[in-house]
């Protein structure tokens, strides 16, 4: 079982690079089985959500190979209706995109309820609204979704989804996309990762129109051919080194960004003090010698994205004077407040708010990731934290953050990986969502 041993105390100061964008592969993958021909896809990251879904095509018979670290060649060609490999989809959340591709492509579709971090009840209704929308029945029993399009062929249709939900977007979008006839999409996400599935799908022959509105319009074709495509650098994983950079007091040019999809971390960060410049593709900030508090109310795109809500938690710690966050999306997504308190940190919590009582020193302490980005807030927290920090349960942390211990490193940070047996003797983790 891996950990990481972090002494904290170093200010992270250098260049890093950020990967291609964790939830907008998630979808490309997957999409890449709807097409008949060959894809290069670039800027994939290399974390355990991708190798997971490149399992899962394999096993459902595309031919996969590395070109080089980062581009993949998929040949989805010769694939043929199979069930979707059980064991390997209820791992990760994103395998509910085989769903809305494997509908697509074959009408059928059947694959495990998705697996996930629990940050409250996570239903999948949506997703399932839209496909019965498109002429599906979709039915929902064991642990299992069956789908079947009603004519072996989905048709277009209006549907306005109840709740903002970047997945049922993205998995309807794809659903759409060899669909008989045009699918209206009404409030819909908005995040640069659809604006990605868009463009992957378009570039291969999809007509895909006003992605990144809440009005999303597909019109079928009968057919995706094969082509190249580049996803996006990862919102996410840039907004992590940002406060990071910010809670260390370093100074870090993050390069390989979009400012644009950055503006909002960007806005927070330099309300607390931080110095935030940005250029074409790369951000540099700068941090203070003393923070000062924040409020953030997370939302969907273009709003405060929960995912960063847990690092800047951790931020929040570290500011002078009380932070309140209020979480917008997730019932339950503050269990890592319990290990910020481990150690130090002062943190009220109740229900989607948490009151969080800074310019604590936080001390190191042995402190679980409860999640993807729950880990990233241990670590960053570890940097800050005098003495050393062991955080467990990292492989949620490498679901999501390609290399993330070199890159800290490569920043100055004394942080280092260690492989442990599991003294629980389990090798079977369920995997989380972000
Ligand atoms: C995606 C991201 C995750 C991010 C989240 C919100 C991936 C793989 N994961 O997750 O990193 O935290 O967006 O930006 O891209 N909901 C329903 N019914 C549904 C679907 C969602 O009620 O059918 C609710 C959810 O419980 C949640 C909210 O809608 O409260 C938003 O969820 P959604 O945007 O769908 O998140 P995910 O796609 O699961």
């Amino acid at each position: 079982m891996e950990k990481y041993i972090i002494n904290g105390g170093k200010a992270l100061h250098g260049e890093v690079e950020i990967s291609g964008a964790k939830n907008a592969a998630v979808a490309i993958i997957p999409a890449a089985l709807m097409v008949d021909g060959v894809c290069h896809i670039e800027n994939i990251p290399q974390i355990s959500d991708t190798d997971m879904l490149l399992t899962i095509l394999k096993e459902l018979g595309a031919k996969v190979r590395f070109l080089n670290k980062s581009t993949i060649e998929i040949d989805c060609t010769h694939v043929r209706y199979q069930d979707a490999p059980y064991d390997l989809m209820r791992k990760i959340r994103a395998s509910y995109y085989l769903i809305g591709a494997m509908l697509g492509r074959f009408g059928s579709a059947k694959t495990t309820m998705p697996g996930g971090c629990n940050f409250g009840v996570r239903p999948i209704d949506q997703h399932i609204k839209g496909m019965t929308a498109l002429g599906a029945d979709v039915d929902v029993k064991n642990g299992f979704v069956y789908a079947d399009a009603r004519d072996g062929r989905l048709h277009g249709a209006r549907i306005y989804l109840d709740k903002v939900s970047v997945g049922a977007t993205m998995n309807i979008i794809l659903a759409a996309a060899l669909a008989q006839g045009r699918t209206i999409i009404e409030n819909a996400a908005r995040e640069p990762h659809i604006v990605d599935l868009a463009n992957f799908l378009n570039s291969m022959g999809a007509d895909v129109r006003g992605a990144g509105t809440d009005t999303v319009k597909v019109n079928g074709v009968d057919r995706l051919h094969g082509g190249s495509y580049a996803i996006i650098p990862d919102q996410i994983e840039a907004g992590t080194y940002m406060v990071a950079a910010a809670a260390t007091g370093g100074e870090v040019l993050i390069k390989n960004v979009i400012p644009r999809h950055l503006e909002c971390i960007s806005a927070k960060l330099r309300e607390t003090g931080t110095i935030v410049q940005e250029y074409e593709d790369s951000v540099l900030v700068k941090g203070a010698s003393s923070l000062r508090k924040v409020n953030i109310k997370t939302l969907p795109y273009p709003g405060f994205p929960t995912d960063m809500q847990p690092p800047m938690g951790a931020l929040m710690c570290l500011a002078n004077g009380t932070s309140v966050i209020t979480e917008g999306v997730y019932d339950n997504r503050f269990k890592y407040t319990n290990e910020l308190r481990k150690m130090g940190a002062e943190i009220q919590v109740d229900g989607r708010v948490a009151v969080i009582e800074g310019g604590k020193r936080l001390t190191g302490a042995p402190v679980h990731a409860c999640d993807l980005r729950a880990g990233a807030a241990m670590v960053i927290a570890g940097m800050c934290a005098t003495g050393t920090t062991v955080v467990e349960d990292v492989h949620y942390i490498e679901r999501g953050y390609e290399n993330f211990v070199g890159k800290l490193k490569a920043l100055g940070a004394d942080i280092e990986c260690v492989d442990e047996p599991d003294e629980s003797g389990s090798s079977d983790k369920i995997v989380c969502v972000c």
